[in-house]
């Protein structure tokens, strides 16, 4: 579901091991030890991110000094900033000028001999010049370039960080709709949100209106009176050399209900839902998939549209979306998300509004996600998402996001 672009690059970002700059690479230690200054005591800082054409959230920043405008997809699921650099060959299309480093006094490309570069697999870098250059598998083929470290501007925050400086992507992608790269919030040593330092953060994500991306102490304060919150889970596949350092957020479902009536619960619950910024849509295990649909299609009392445009499985006459009942995800802890009919029934031309939940069959997921849930974003909008890093939960508040800047 979403836009095609958006979906080849929903694969990629839900297989984060396929696709980030390789798995041992990105579990090292790539970016430890960057000079990373936190932000002042008490401050949050609130970055406008906005959903662009092609129905990925977006954040603008700079990097560099003088500084150099960025936009970046912010993604969950992703271990790394990047963005694409000159000089670039073969790049996507992006809105904004390339990141020239040359231009940049403060960019440093990081040695060789450093551990950062040395922590990357001898298989996935280059030493042959004295700069670290790396290459990254994905599913939509290969990304590479150079680790280095800048100063960035993001909000009100002013940090030196790591990132990766791409002069390579795969050339069937043509474009990611405008932005330049991608912002990493993954729970690994090199994410933004690592290298920030924050105990922290919080999104509040308002569809085609500005929300906000909240990094720091005082996005508690503003999801404030948290009542209800949910433990992270960190789930290792059997026989995986992960040692904890998975960068997923991921909490466990304790049920769903539609309407009030919980959905047949035992399909649902204790089921791994993974948060996720990129997907749109969301997916649920099979058994719980399908008894959404046959609840919501007894609740608007009306056969589904026979045959459904794609990618969508399930349809309705838009007349009857005003019948379909608001959807409850509970949370072990008690942590629960009230998604409204707007935020799973997307209008889809023909008069007809189509179900943006699919199932999680469709995915093929393997490793650490094999089973697990997807919380797209489409779901989570209008509702104030905190990440406790220090206290290890997340919590939700109802909001209206686009007031918040
Ligand atoms: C972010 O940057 C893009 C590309 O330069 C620009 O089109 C857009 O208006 C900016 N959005 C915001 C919210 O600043
Ligand atoms: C490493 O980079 C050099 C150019 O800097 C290139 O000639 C060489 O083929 C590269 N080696 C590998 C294994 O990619
Ligand atoms: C990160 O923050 C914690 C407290 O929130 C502090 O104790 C620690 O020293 C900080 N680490 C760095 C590297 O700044
Ligand atoms: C918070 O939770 C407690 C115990 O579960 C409940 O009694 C109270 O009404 C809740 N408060 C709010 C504001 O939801
Ligand atoms: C995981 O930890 C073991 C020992 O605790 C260590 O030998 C191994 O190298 C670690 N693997 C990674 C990928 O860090
Ligand atoms: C809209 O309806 C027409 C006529 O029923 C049909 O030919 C067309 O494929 C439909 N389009 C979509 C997107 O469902
Ligand atoms: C999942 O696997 C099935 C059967 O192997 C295949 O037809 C389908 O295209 C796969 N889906 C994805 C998203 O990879």
């Amino acid at each position: 579901m979403g836009r095609p672009v958006a979906t080849l690059f929903v694969l990629c970002f839900i297989s984060v091991t396929a696709c980030s700059l390789s798995e041992q690479a990105t579990r090292g230690r790539l970016l430890a030890g960057v000079d990373a200054t936190p932000p002042a005591a008490g401050g949050a800082v609130a970055v406008p991110i906005y959903l662009s054409s092609q129905g990925l959230y977006v954040a603008n920043f700079t990097i560099g000094t003088p500084p150099q405008p960025v936009s970046a997809v912010v993604d969950l699921t992703s271990e790394l900033v990047w963005t694409q650099c000159t000089p670039c060959q073969p790049c996507f299309e992006q809105d904004l000028p390339l990141f020239d480093p040359t231009k940049s006094s403060t960019f440093r490309g990081l040695p060789c001999g450093s551990h950062l570069c040395e922590s990357i697999p001898e298989s996935s870098r280059n030493c042959t010049s004295d700069v670290c250059i790396y290459e990254a598998p994905t599913k939509a083929g290969d990304t590479g370039g150079m680790a280095g470290t800048d100063t960035f501007a993001i909000g009100a925050a002013k940090e030196t960080l790591g990132f990766g400086c791409v002069v390579m992507t795969d050339k069937r992608l043509k474009t990611i709709g405008g932005p330049s790269g991608i912002v990493g919030l993954g729970r690994t040593p090199w994410s933004l949100v690592t290298q920030m330092n924050l105990t922290a953060f919080s999104y509040c994500l308002a569809g085609k209106s500005s929300g906000a991306l909240f990094l720091g102490a005082t996005a508690k304060q503003l999801a404030g009176g948290k009542n209800s919150s949910t433990p992270f889970v960190i789930k290792t596949s059997a026989g995986s050399s992960d040692n904890g350092s998975n960068p997923y957020y991921m909490v466990k479902l304790a049920g769903i209900k539609a309407g009030g009536a919980p959905l047949q619960a035992a399909s649902s619950s204790g089921s791994t839902v993974l948060l996720d910024t990129v997907s749109r849509a969301s997916y649920l295990a099979d058994g719980a998939y399908k008894a959404l649909k046959k609840a919501l299609t007894a609740a608007v009392g009306v056969q589904p549209v026979a045959s459904p445009p794609k990618p969508y499985d399930l349809c309705f006459p838009k007349a009857v979306a005003g019948d379909a009942p608001e959807l409850v995800f509970t949370f072990d802890g008690g942590a629960a998300l009230t998604v409204p009919p707007a935020n799973y029934l997307l209008a889809s031309g023909n008069g007809t509004v189509c179900l943006t939940i699919g199932s999680s069959a469709s995915l093929n997921l393997t490793g650490e996600l094999e089973g697990a849930s997807i919380l797209g974003s489409l779901q989570q909008e209008n509702v104030h998402v905190l990440f406790d890093l220090k206290e290890e939960t997340l919590s939700f508040k109802p909001a209206d996001c686009s007031s918040l800047n």
